[in-house]
């Protein structure tokens, strides 16, 4: 039998008993594979991989590893979370790496998008493998693969070209000598997010909106800059703690901020200010390949705004882009 294929007799876990029976199920599996051995993991805070090592923290404990990198363009607060949720309450054994400033050297003056993918890819997997080579005795490395992600890179082997090089996806060097441990691999999303909240991990962590892997990367627009990006982390959290509070982050798919690398002249306590807009973008997707846009009240806009050219440093306009995909893609890079 194919183990990438998900068996047609499959249930869909829709409900906390389901859950319950999958984690089980999978937490014996997972028993019987690793045996004492021990499993890595990079643990970056997204939905999947959060799901995976607590699983794998019920499955096996302390022989997890996780590993998060914090590449300088998590939003604000995330790596924080990470910390709180598995180091704190779960007594994960974690290794929290700040490679912020090796990240953000290697993309100086860089402004190409896709050049941009793949510095911070690449760079990603040295840190990673860095960490790993300090441990001994790994013989597994686990992964929050999903079933989506195996048809997706199916369909992207049959057809040739991805729009844009997704850099979580399929990066796995060829050499490699660990074996993978996937649990949630024949999981679609919705099913991860029961699993996941069955395994007792705060909402916000669960039904958090998808992140890419490079992060705030690919919406600091071109040559990232640490100014930028500051304003960028902080204007978005203002955006989250507006939507959060407006009943819009469970409507809307995802919702974020990107700056360009342009400024315009504005005025403030009656000087020039200098700064850059602040593009607010808000989607609803089913599978990301076409998106509309969500219609967002005006005097949350306004709010929005307001706080944003006030509260943020740099940043004196903010715009609202109606751009469905097609012709935009969700991001701007
Ligand atoms: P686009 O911009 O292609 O985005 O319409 C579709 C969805 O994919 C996410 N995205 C990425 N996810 N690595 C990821 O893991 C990436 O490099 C990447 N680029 C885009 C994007 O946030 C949206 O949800």
């Amino acid at each position: 039998m194919d183990s990438n294929k998900r068996p047609d007799t499959m249930e869909r876990i829709q409900t906390k008993e389901q859950a319950d029976k999958f984690i089980a199920e999978q937490v014996e599996e997972v028993r019987a594979q690793v045996g004492e051995r021990q499993v890595l993991l990079a643990l970056s805070g997204g939905v999947d991989s959060s799901v995976v090592a607590a699983l794998l923290i019920k499955a096996i404990g302390k022989q997890l590893v996780c590993v998060h990198v914090n590449h300088g363009l998590m939003r604000k607060g995330e790596s924080e979370a990470v910390i709180e949720v598995f180091k704190n309450q779960l007594d994960a054994n974690l290794i929290y790496v700040d490679a912020t400033d090796r990240f953000l050297s290697k993309l100086e003056g860089v402004a190409d998008p896709e050049k941009k993918r793949k510095i911070i890819g690449g760079e990603f997997i040295v840190v990673f493998d860095e960490e790993a080579a300090k441990l001994e005795g790994i013989d597994f490395l686990a992964q929050g693969t999903i079933y989506p992600d195996i048809l997706e890179s199916i369909k992207a082997a049959e057809s040739g070209k991805p729009v844009k090089s997704h850099h979580n996806v399929g990066g796995l060097p060829e050499d490699m000598k660990m074996e993978l441990v996937e649990p949630i691999k024949l999981l679609y999303k919705d099913e991860v997010r029961v699993v996941g909240k069955a395994l007792g991990l705060p909402a916000e962590m669960v039904d958090r909106q998808p992140f890419p892997g490079p992060g705030l990367g690919v919406r600091c627009l071109g040559a990232i800059t640490r100014d930028r990006l500051e304003a960028l982390r902080e204007a978005d959290a203002i955006l989250r703690e507006e939507f959060d509070k407006n009943g819009l982050a469970t409507k809307v798919w995802q919702y974020f901020i990107a700056i360009p690398d342009v400024k315009s002249v504005g005025v403030k306590d009656e000087k020039r200010y200098e700064g850059w807009p602040a593009i607010i973008r808000a989607v609803n997707t089913t599978d990301a390949m076409s998106a509309t846009i969500e219609e967002i009240p005006y005097a949350l806009l306004h709010h929005i705004t307001n706080r944003i050219t006030h509260e943020v440093n740099g940043i004196n306009r903010v715009l609202y882009d109606l751009t469905p995909k097609p012709i935009g893609t969700i991001e701007w890079e």
